[in-house]
């Protein structure tokens, strides 16, 4: 019996090519951005380094540059001028999300254009969700759907073409599409963040977008990363509410939920490689375990991504998403 030679494929780039098996595109990566109030505003965030705040001039400019690279999706997440405790600039219509859709559609009209649905960025206790009086950080979750269903309407009637709830309240979905329905804006579509982990990964996102809960901590809403059944359940239930496309997150540490949940469901399945992911990448790049190699962030976000995609992720949210695309190309 002669040997198997399994690494016969393996001896030269191009045959490795042309067997490979998964394939990442530009496509399938969605590109974060972070909206300022402002002109002229493009200010470095430290704990993402590479990513920056930008005025919806500046993200015009940023977007354009984004497109010649084959980025096709984007999601917005929004700083406000002021929070108060209902989160209400998260629903006005001059509030900067609404005003970045609208400026975003009328120059790019086949952008794919996400938008966050969620309170803690703009309320100042920080949570997702409304919190009950004098609870130390128990949420309201009935009472925070209908100003979800509020904030993911004044998306669509922006311009959005996809709203993504993040705040992990039970029938977020629902609530979303039946208000978008009635309303018109049945075309409207909704990523939703079924597996959200409660997770320490979180941090330089926090600072992003200076939301961390200032009583409390998020695990009476978002998931136990102890469990993963309960990950199906949550996204069983947003397939049955309306979802059009299923999100878990984080990414990396997460591979096995994404895996069983395509195998599962078989629905679209997005991934958000979330800040602490890069965060740590960036760190472990520029750190002395490493002797400096020019293709090391490269080489390791393509993998990243890559592995993310194999385990059977369709999107990949991801701040790496222009340099990756540029990669790629
Ligand atoms: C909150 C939200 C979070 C992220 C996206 N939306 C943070 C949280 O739940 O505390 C994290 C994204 C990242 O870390 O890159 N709605």
């Amino acid at each position: 019996m002669p040997v198997v030679r399994l690494s016969r494929f393996r001896k030269d780039s191009a045959t490795r090519d042309w067997i490979s098996e998964t394939t990442l595109r530009p496509k399938n990566l969605i590109l974060p951005y972070f909206v300022v109030e402002g002109k002229g505003v493009n200010e470095d965030i430290k704990s993402l380094p590479g990513v920056s705040h930008l005025s919806i001039d500046r993200l015009i400019k940023d977007i354009a540059d984004a497109r010649k690279t084959g980025i096709r999706s984007i999601l917005l997440f929004g700083i406000p001028k002021t929070k108060d405790t209902l989160g209400s600039l998260a629903y006005k219509k001059n509030g900067i999300i609404q005003k970045a859709v609208k400026a975003i559609k009328k120059k790019f009209g086949d952008l794919i254009v996400i938008t966050d649905v969620c309170l803690c960025g703009y309320a100042t206790h920080g949570h997702c969700g409304i919190p009950k009086k004098n609870t130390k950080g128990k949420i309201d979750n009935d009472a925070t759907l209908k100003t979800l269903s509020k904030i993911a309407l004044s998306h669509a009637e922006a311009g959005a073409n996809i709203v993504a709830p993040s705040a992990m309240m039970d029938g977020q979905v629902k609530a979303i599409r039946e208000t978008l329905d009635k309303n018109g804006f049945k075309d409207v579509g909704i990523l939703a963040y079924s597996a959200k982990y409660a997770s320490n990964f979180y941090g330089p996102f926090r600072e992003a977008l200076d939301s961390s809960p200032q009583s409390g901590d998020r695990k009476t809403y978002q998931m136990d990363f102890r469990n993963s059944d309960d990950a199906l359940r949550e996204i069983h239930q947003d397939i049955k509410e309306g979802a059009d496309i299923i999100m878990v997150k984080p990414a990396f540490p997460y591979l096995d939920v994404i895996y069983r949940a395509k195998e599962k469901f078989n629905v679209p399945v997005a991934a958000y490689s979330v800040s602490g992911e890069y965060a740590m990448v960036k760190a472990y790049c520029n750190s002395q375990a490493v002797s400096p190699n020019p293709s090391i962030e490269r080489d390791l976000v393509l993998e990243i991504l890559t592995s993310i995609k194999r385990s059977g992720a369709d999107f990949i949210i991801t701040y790496w998403a222009k340099e990756a695309a540029k990669w790629l190309n």
